[in-house]
């Protein structure tokens, strides 16, 4: 990458593929998530974050819009219930696709897909705790909704995008203030038995992460309330990258004292640890803005992004 202006600085980063801007959203699909999203059928877990500067695409990438501008969530949902209804069509299975929608505001966990507080009342927005059992983070109160079809799954994404917390900044006019993660789980049926907050029925799970952007405070003029979002949003991260760098050390030095991961500084990372520690699959897609302004942002994502690469 070249920066205009005269800078001359250049970095080279390694990653497994790049997309260039005019990308259709299907290919981009097809070649992040769509194996993550067959691996769920070999009871692979998966995680996919979309990471970068504000305004740089990852909600686009992520959620995308109507028709061939659909993103990764919605494509993702297709395949898996063309799936579901060809194996439980034709042969003994029998599966059950589960989904949770939540975001991270502010250090706090919301689930999305809950009946928002009635504002006249003024009533606060439910907070969900977290809870650790055997080695497990559970999320308690986080609805768990099954859904039978593809109409079902786009109408409970729908929903739960509508009430996610988004605020126009000076860089982008539908800014995602959180972080926002989608879970889809598979879990064989056993009729009213079925239990998918229990991980012993869990065959597997994908979840879909759309980071809010870390930026700049200075660079988008943020005060007050989008000053405090900003601060959380780049501490949590900060942890995620902290976590990274200390799961690939413990990888590349497996005869030394392991490095303490942080999984426990920010929700974020405490949310996946299990995801981290059990080797799922992980794909981190970096969204970066080509216009020479935003460079350092560009440059910082990049430098963030090949660490993941590394792992
Ligand atoms: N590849 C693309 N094609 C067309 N429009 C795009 C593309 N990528 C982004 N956009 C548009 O650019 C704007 C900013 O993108 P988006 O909201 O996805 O950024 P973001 O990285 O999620 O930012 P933030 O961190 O502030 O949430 C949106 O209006 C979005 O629709
Ligand atoms: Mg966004």
């Amino acid at each position: 990458m070249q920066a205009n202006g005269g800078v001359g600085d250049q970095d080279k980063y390694r990653f497994t593929r790049v997309f260039g801007p005019g990308t259709p959203q299907e290919s981009l699909y097809e070649e992040t998530a769509l194996p993550m999203v067959k691996g769920l059928f070999d009871g692979q877990n998966g995680l996919i974050f979309a990471y970068g500067p504000t305004n740089s695409g990852k909600t686009f990438t992520i959620q995308g819009d109507k028709g061939e501008k659909a993103g990764i969530l919605p494509r993702s949902l297709s395949t898996v219930f063309n799936e579901v209804d060809e194996r439980n069509a034709n042969s003994q299975e029998d599966w059950t696709v589960w989904v949770t929608f939540m975001e991270i505001y502010n250090e706090n966990v919301y689930d999305l897909l809950d009946v928002p507080p009635d504002k006249t009342k003024n009533e606060p927005r439910k907070v969900c705790k977290l809870k650790e059992h055997n080695g497990q983070v559970h999320i308690k109160g986080l609805r768990e909704l099954q859904v039978r079809n593809l109409e079902e799954a786009k109408q409970v994404l729908r929903y739960g995008a509508r009430h996610r917390q988004v605020a126009e900044t000076m860089m982008n006019d539908v800014s995602s203030r959180s972080h926002s993660v989608f879970n889809i789980k598979l879990v064989p049926n056993r009729g009213s038995e079925t239990d998918p907050t229990e991980p012993s029925q869990v065959y597997s799970k994908l979840a879909i992460v759309d980071l809010a952007g870390s930026e700049r405070a200075l660079k988008t003029k943020a005060t007050g309330e989008r000053l405090k979002e900003a601060s959380n949003i780049n501490v949590s991260l900060m942890n995620l990258g902290r976590c990274l760098e200390a799961l690939r050390w413990n990888q590349i030095n497996p005869n030394r004292v392991a490095h303490v991961v942080p999984f426990r500084h920010s929700k974020l990372t405490r949310i996946f640890q299990d995801h981290f520690l059990n080797a799922s699959k992980m794909v981190m897609i970096v969204a970066a803005n080509p216009n020479p302004s935003d460079f350092d942002e560009a440059r910082q994502a990049l430098t963030y992004g090949a660490i993941a690469k590394e792992i």
